[in-house]
């Protein structure tokens, strides 16, 4: 028996977005487990921040084959938590994964063959004790193989049981109404594309957002802080429990250039003004668009789950304050 007995508030503590022109509603925050889930983490910690998401009613919680490190152990460790945790609540989640990136050697280990996809799905179900996921995304466009191909089997897992739904990532607004067409001739909509997408990184703006609109899928906005840089985290140096130190690869001190402090600091003036932390700035500024369904945050912390959420009680971000975050990108 669980010792966790989930909020019975949960379902009145986060608003929730139709995801596209889809049935499938998914709360404004979402969990991924990119970072600290690995084998490397403790698991204590990854249990706690899963349960107060929980508790938050964030009933999202994004996996890829190969979050880690190493890679796999995400998936490994979420299916631990949730057959002591959440094995009575699993009708109330929305669990993805992903297959694109390397995950096992040889040609069939990576990219967007039919081969790949499906032994990668079927790889994941088994770490986390699942017979389905609700999403299955191919993780990155692969230029080798044809699309057909690709979203084919993607089509398949969902036809096959094996996930609810299809989503796709990284793929660019003319690869994604490609994808879109092709899955629709199988008979699966798409249902959600996980681009990077921030105040730093807004590639998405000009084409992907109205060509989703058009499609009518959701959107899910990944590493929507810049992984810690649109936070408190760096304005005071480098903290030792950080990603930027502990992790170091996708974000590390040569990123943090002195320019990119600047900005950072009077982005944080902006938030401050109007009693908001930067995190919660930079997840309201995503919420602007209404293309957004939910802002894939991840988290090292309990506190910064929090810290998120309780953001979304404040009022929406006014004109003058989208214009001063304007004037800073182009200072
Ligand atoms: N599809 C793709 O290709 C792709 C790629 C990347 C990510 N993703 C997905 O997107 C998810 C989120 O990405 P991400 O982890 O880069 O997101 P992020 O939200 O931009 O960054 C998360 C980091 O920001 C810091 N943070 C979060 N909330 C904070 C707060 N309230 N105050 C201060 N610091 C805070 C923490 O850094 P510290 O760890 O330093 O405390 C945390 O680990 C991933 O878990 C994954 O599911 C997908």
């Amino acid at each position: 028996m669980s010792s966790y007995t989930p909020d019975d508030k949960r379902y009145e503590a986060i608003p929730y977005a139709r995801c596209g022109r889809s049935g499938l509603k998914l709360p404004r925050i979402s969990l991924g487990l990119w970072h600290n889930f690995g084998g490397v983490d403790p698991l204590e910690n990854q249990r706690a921040l899963l349960r107060r998401a929980f508790d938050l009613g964030i009933t999202h919680f994004d996996l890829a084959n190969n979050y880690g490190p190493p890679p796999g152990s995400a998936e490994e460790n979420f299916g631990r938590i949730l057959r002591a945790d959440f094995a009575a609540h699993r009708d109330e989640l929305i669990i993805s994964t992903k297959a694109g990136y390397h995950m096992w050697n040889g040609p069939y280990g990576e990219w967007g063959s039919r081969k790949y996809l499906l032994s990668s799905l079927d790889q994941s179900l088994k770490r986390m004790g699942l017979p389905y996921v609700d999403i299955f995304y191919h993780h990155r466009p692969d230029p080798d193989t044809p699309l057909e191909e690709s979203m084919g089997a993607v089509a398949d897992a969902v036809k096959s049981g094996r996930a609810l739904y299809a989503g796709v990532s990284n793929y660019n607004a003319a690869q994604t109404r490609q994808a879109a067409a092709i899955l629709k001739s199988f008979g699966v909509p798409l249902l959600i594309h996980q681009p990077v997408y921030n105040i730093f990184n807004r590639w998405v703006e000009p084409e992907l957002l109205p060509a989703l609109t058009e499609i009518g899928a959701g959107c899910i906005p990944f590493s929507p802080l810049a992984q810690g840089l649109l936070t408190n985290r760096y304005l005071q140096g480098l903290p030792a429990d950080s990603r930027a130190v502990k992790s170091g690869v996708f974000l590390n001190a040569e990123k943090i250039t002195p320019e990119v402090l600047a900005k950072i600091r009077a982005l944080n003036e902006i938030a401050q003004k109007r009693g908001a932390t930067l995190a919660q700035f930079a997840t309201l500024w995503l919420l602007r668009r209404p293309e957004i369904t939910t802002v894939l945050i991840g988290a090292s912390k309990v506190t910064q789950i929090d810290d998120i959420h309780s953001g979304l009680r404040l009022p929406a971000l006014s004109r003058e304050e989208q214009g001063a975050v304007e004037k800073i990108l182009t200072s």
